[in-house]
């Protein structure tokens, strides 16, 4: 992770997740991406500055991950349902991972207890590493991940 920049940490969130609090709170959960903030901000305690941010636009988001590369600045993804097709984003989110650059994929649900389409991540196999099934908490982990010292 040498050449990382550790003081930020991109908090990159897909479609629909700017609805967290009302959206299918079963799955989800009832808060919302400003409470989400609000726990990181905790958590990271001034160690690293929470950078989250939420798209409905596969460009955007596309866009957010050459920022990461082009600052050296580590990424914790939600790609919400481009996770299970978006070839454009796996393929920007290699970029970060091919560049030495963390990049972490959540879920707040766990997709494999759920619809058959939701089995297929076309991002894990390039990912870090991948945290599902804890709400909020997979986030949590994920950060968590980032401020270990390196082995
Ligand atoms: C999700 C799981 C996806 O299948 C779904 O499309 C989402 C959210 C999750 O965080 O559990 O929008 O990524």
């Amino acid at each position: 992770m040498s050449g990382v920049t550790m003081s930020r940490v991109l908090v990159l969130n897909g479609p629909n997740l700017g609805r967290l609090g009302s959206r299918e709170p079963d799955v989800y959960g009832s808060q919302d991406l400003p409470a989400l903030q609000a726990l990181l901000e905790a958590d990271a305690a001034g160690r690293i500055a929470i950078d989250l941010r939420q798209t409905n636009d596969e460009a955007e988001l596309i866009g957010w991950l050459y920022e990461a590369v082009d600052t050296a600045t580590p990424v914790i993804l939600n790609p919400a349902a481009f996770t299970h097709y978006s070839y454009a984003l796996r393929d920007a989110a290699a970029l970060v991972t091919k560049a030495g650059i963390p990049l972490v994929e959540v879920h707040i649900s766990n997709p494999h207890t759920r619809e058959v389409f939701r089995h297929t991540s076309v991002i894990s196999g390039i990912a870090s590493g991948v945290i599902a099934g804890f709400g909020f908490g997979s986030y949590r982990l994920a950060l968590q991940s980032l401020l270990l010292p390196e082995a």
